[in-house]
């Protein structure tokens, strides 16, 4: 039976846990630096399997060797911004946050593949592939797949159709430079710029880029999670069934999209040993220019930051 562990046992993490034990991928390891947090949620999760009918084990812990053997990781280890804080700061705390862990992915499940969730997400999945120091295929990040969700979402309200019927995709950094790709988006087959005009196609893109900070203003505290933890669930599912699913991913670029030595999201083919091939699509000259520019602030803060 595959072994999961999930770090960081918050909003994202324990649902993640949740989704996941419903699904029974496999035994569930759930930790965080709280002590009772996880051991709390896990007895809570695993009596909710009594009433909805599934017999996941799920081990709460403080403790890093209980991630031993791991086939996948997934990290959402890290605290969010708080007023007076600078992106530099989040930056620092989660970088530091996310070495130690990764250390310990390392000592403990060296053969797992790794999805990193906590954010600044481009520059925290490099980290951590630099801290692990695993093949650059097993450790991505989550990104593309929650921001497409947000695009397939809007699309199917603004048509009232069913959301199930749209397939979008979504490229480039988890934030501001994200770029939505209309192009490549489709409801049952049918390419999105036969659907809607140009002017409702641009409102959408940038509901969606904006999407997670729509989220954030309207709880006041903390970010989006349902979503999210349903997107890591996804990816995971591919890992665990070596699906060879076709997803966006933030993977690490050796040339593709003309960029070098860098994490952005781009889609993929996600299987057992992680990101198994980084399909190259044709992008309109703009998208390129924002890529181009999303790889460039990246790559300014990288300057910033000791790795
Ligand atoms: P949260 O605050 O609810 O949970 C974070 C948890 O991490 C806390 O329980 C905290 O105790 C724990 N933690 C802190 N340091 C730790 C360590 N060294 N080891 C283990 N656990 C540790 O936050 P939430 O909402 O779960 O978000 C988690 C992260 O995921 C944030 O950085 C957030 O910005 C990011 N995020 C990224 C998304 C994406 O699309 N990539 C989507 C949603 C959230
Ligand atoms: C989101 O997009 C906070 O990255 C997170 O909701």
């Amino acid at each position: 039976m595959a072994k999961i562990s999930v770090i960081g046992a918050g909003n994202v993490g324990a649902t993640t846990v949740q989704r996941l034990a419903e699904l029974e991928l496999g035994e569930i390891v759930m930790t965080d630096v709280v002590e009772g947090l996880p051991q709390g949620k896990a007895l809570d999760l695993m009596q909710a399997g009594a009433i909805k009918g599934y017999d996941t084990s799920i081990l709460g812990s403080n403790d890093y060797s209980d991630i031993a053997d791991s086939d996948l990781v997934i990290v959402t280890a890290g605290i969010a911004r708080k007023p007076g804080m600078s992106r530099e700061d989040l930056i620092k705390t989660n970088s530091k946050i996310i070495v130690e862990v990764s250390q310990n992915i390392a000592k403990y499940a060296p053969e797992s593949v790794v999805v990193i969730v906590t954010n600044p997400l481009d520059i925290i999945t490099y980290v951590a592939m630099k801290s692990t120091g695993f093949e650059t295929k097993k450790v991505f990040g989550m990104s593309g797949v929650l921001d497409a969700g947000r695009f397939a979402s809007f699309i199917a309200e603004e048509l009232k159709c069913s959301r199930k019927n749209v397939q979008a995709m979504v490229i480039g950094g988890h934030g501001d430079l994200m770029v939505p790709l209309p192009q490549y988006t489709t409801v049952s087959g049918i390419p999105l710029p036969d659907l809607l005009p140009e002017d409702t196609i641009s409102r959408l893109v940038e509901r969606t880029i904006n999407g997670g900070a729509e989220i954030v203003e309207l709880l006041k505290q903390g970010s989006a999670f349902y979503a999210p933890s349903s997107a890591i669930v996804s990816m995971a599912e591919a890992v665990i069934k070596d699906s060879k699913s076709v997803l966006p991913a933030c993977a690490y670029l050796e040339g593709q999209y003309g960029q070098e030595g860098i994490y952005f999201g781009v889609p993929v083919k996600l299987g057992a040993s992680g990101v198994e091939e980084i399909l190259e699509l044709k992008l309109d000259q703009d998208q390129y220019e924002v890529l181009r520019k999303s790889s460039e602030s990246i790559r300014k803060i990288f300057s910033q930051i000791e790795v």
